[in-house]
């Protein structure tokens, strides 16, 4: 799995992950922000640029150095409460970088990491032909930015991919992902308050970026948008349980709350997606979506050890 350089926009947990999938496969990859990545990415055979995607005078000059075959537009913001905010700064961000990008990588192909955002969460399951109806100014953004890639760029997917988890280090000051919170906290003995009527189809990191490689290596036309859940519908209160018990913590330590109490009120109250397509494609139908439990029992061990002072 080698080829064309490859340009990941956006160095966050999911950016980081995605370029170091592509890096173990042996592509030369670029990861991209506008500050250096927690963890170096020279560690796992990827370099790092600085850029601003806001500038599109930058973005050319880096797209005319690197001439990437394959572009990932995996950037933010990405902060829900953020952008409610600032939905003038969350809509030039998203829908100006997916225009400068298809406008200057006409050769490339270009996956968009997108959100069950787009949907307002009234339905339990969106597919890729559930109408979309963005539940707030970060749904709005994403979805603008879909529209203008799709409308532009040659060769283009908009992944849209349900709450993505990983590890985080204990020392990372603020955990982006709703599981390594979790399991930081329990390890610790501390109580977690999660939302029983908020659901999701939580994905494992290194699922999202499987799937993401397998669509920039296809060989094959790919669909316009795709979507990409975990098989599991779960409440966050649910998976906090699923979490404490793969980790040996009390299960009583998570303490079931309305979404309304939560900094998640703002979010569909069904943020879940299932796919009518990606286990068709043949790049995609041989990889397995695992679910909350086996996601949990892999990652366990990665958050075992003392709990830190
Ligand atoms: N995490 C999830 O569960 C999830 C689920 C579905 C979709 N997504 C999508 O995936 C994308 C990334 O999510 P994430 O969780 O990885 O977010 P993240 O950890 O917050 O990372 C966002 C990255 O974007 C960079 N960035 C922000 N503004 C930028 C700018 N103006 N120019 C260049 N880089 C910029 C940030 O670095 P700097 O601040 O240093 O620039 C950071 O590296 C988002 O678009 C989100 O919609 C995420």
């Amino acid at each position: 799995m080698t080829g064309a350089p490859a340009l990941v926009v956006g160095s966050g947990l999911v950016g980081a992950g995605i370029a170091r999938r592509l890096a173990a496969a042996g592509d030369p990859v670029t990861l991209v922000s506008r500050h250096p990545p927690l963890l170096p990415p020279e560690g796992y055979g990827a370099r790092w640029a600085a850029l601003d995607i806001t500038d599109a005078e930058a973005c050319g000059r880096l797209l005319d150095r690197l001439r990437p075959g394959r572009v990932v537009l995996v950037h933010g913001p990405s902060d829900v409460t953020w952008c409610e905010e600032h939905p003038g700064e969350a809509l030039a961000a998203h829908a100006g970088a997916a225009d400068t990008f298809a406008t200057l990588a006409p050769d490339a192909l270009i996956v968009l990491i997108s959100t069950d955002n787009v949907f307002d969460g009234a339905s339990p399951h969106n597919t890729e032909s559930t109408p979309v109806s963005p539940a707030n100014a970060y749904g709005r953004a994403k979805r603008q930015a879909e529209e203008t890639l799709l409308a532009k760029a040659a060769r283009a997917v908009a992944l849209r991919v349900s709450l993505v988890y990983g590890h985080e280090p204990a020392d990372a000051g603020k955990w982006l992902n709703f599981f390594a919170a979790c399991a930081h906290r329990l390890r610790c003995g501390e109580r977690v308050e999660a939302p029983d009527d908020h659901w999701t189809t939580p994905v494992l990191l290194d699922d999202v970026a499987e799937v993401t490689a397998a669509l920039l290596h296809a060989g094959h036309p790919l669909p316009p948008v795709l979507h990409l859940g975990g098989p599991d519908r779960v409440t966050r209160a649910e998976w906090a349980t699923v979490v404490a018990r793969a980790l040996g913590a009390p299960a009583d330590l998570v303490s079931p709350v309305p979404r309304a109490r939560t900094r998640y009120a703002s979010r569909p109250v069904n943020a879940c997606l299932t796919s009518e397509l990606l286990a068709a494609l043949p790049a995609t139908e041989n990889i397995t979506v695992r679910g909350v439990r086996e996601g949990a029992r892999l990652l366990a061990s990665a958050f075992a050890g003392p709990p830190a002072v």
